[in-house]
């Protein structure tokens, strides 16, 4: 089978390149800021170094922030074909803490209390009724540098007064004390298959290896297992790391990052990451061409019958495409969905609304 990794050439994206290379045929290292997309034409393309991309069965695409519309855009176009571990909105999700935030939400996914702002007016509203210190973030920080933390209402108004000078949305977040500690997961699959704990430096907040944190091995609990991968899931990642602080209510969720840094995970924890993620992303795509093949299958046999396991986003279970297409079902579908222990039954009635 044929692997692709897009990225910026760090050393991580270069370790899961030689990784991939133990489990798939051929894996090309394509760089990110030679890849463009062509649209207006009837079939759109996705171009390396001015030539159509070729055709690979995996394709991990990373990149930063500055790359997350060029990700969403190859990504919707080629998931059809190759598996892909992010889904194509996650790179606009995941690298906007308020679209992360509101993921969540809709994920029951622990996180501390956030609020969203884009006026000074709102945003002292806010710290009006807010216990101090308080953290103010930018949505698209990283590496710790988009975070402040105000220890009273005079610095909090001081630092709105400069944020909404650089107009754009920010957050305001209750300050979970850990002592400066948090928890960097890796989730792969249904698995967390890393954790450290970060500590930050003296005089700190936060524990960003960037910031000067230091990084323990550990085992993470249950609850904070789940949450990381609920996380992981509502964003619609495969493959990511997820911080948690692990605070007196249990893990609050921070934030996910699509192309985790694996450095820092490998040498602390010892655990071959690398080999881990490539491991994964070959059985899933042993999987994914397997799925291929059955709605190739679907045109002859009248049932569908898919063995496997669920895929969840948080707590809910979503349906292979295999299943849309087999059942015909609409969205304007008017269905009975009978569940108990061990079953599903949805059966249509008619359509939505007939007069
Ligand atoms: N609400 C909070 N309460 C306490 N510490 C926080 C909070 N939010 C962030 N931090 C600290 O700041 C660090 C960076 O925050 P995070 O949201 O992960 O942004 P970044 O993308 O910059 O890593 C965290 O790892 C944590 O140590
Ligand atoms: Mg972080």
């Amino acid at each position: 089978m044929k692997a692709a990794i897009i990225s910026l050439g760090s050393i991580s994206s270069r370790w899961l390149a030689d990784a991939m290379k133990k489990h798939f045929d051929t894996v090309d290292a394509i760089d990110i800021a030679e890849l463009e997309v062509s649209l207006g034409e009837k079939q759109a393309q996705v171009l390396y170094q001015g030539k159509p991309l070729p055709k690979y069965d995996c394709i991990y695409a990373r990149g930063s922030y500055r790359y997350a519309v060029l990700l969403r855009s190859i990504t919707a176009l080629l998931q059809k074909e190759s598996y892909m571990p992010l889904r194509a909105a996650s790179y606009t999700i995941g690298h906007d803490k308020i679209l992360t935030h509101l993921k969540f939400q809709e994920n029951n996914v622990p996180q501390p209390k956030t609020y969203l702002v884009t006026t000074s007016e709102s945003a002292k509203k806010i710290i009006k009724k807010t216990k101090f210190p308080v953290i103010m973030k930018l949505p698209a920080g990283t590496h710790g540098k988009g975070v402040m933390l105000a220890e009273s209402e005079e610095s909090a108004s001081s630092m709105i007064d400069a944020l909404v000078l650089l107009k754009q949305p920010f957050l305001i977040q209750e300050y979970i004390d850990t002592d400066g500690k948090d928890y960097r997961c890796i989730v792969v699959g249904d698995q967390v298959v890393a954790a450290m704990k970060r500590i930050a430096a003296k005089g700190e907040k936060r524990a960003n290896i960037h910031s000067g944190g230091q990084g323990q091995k550990i085992e993470v609990d249950e609850k904070t297992r789940r949450a990381a991968i609920m996380a992981a899931r509502s964003c619609g990642l495969d493959i990511c790391a997820v911080d948690i602080l692990p605070s007196l209510k249990g893990p609050l969720v921070l934030e996910v990052n699509l192309s985790p840094g694996l450095q820092g995970i490998t040498k602390v924890t010892n655990i071959n990451v690398a080999d881990k993620i490539a491991s994964y992303l070959h059985a899933q795509t042993q999987r994914f061409k397997g799925i291929h093949k059955e709605q190739l299958l679907k045109e002859l046999a009248p049932e569908q019958e898919i063995h496997g396991t669920l895929d969840y986003r948080g707590n809910r279970i979503l349906l292979p495409e295999v299943v849309t297409m087999a059942t015909k079902f609409k969205e304007d579908d008017e269905l009975v969905i009978k569940a108990t222990k061990g079953k599903i039954e949805i059966v249509k009635l008619g359509k939505k609304n007939k007069e």
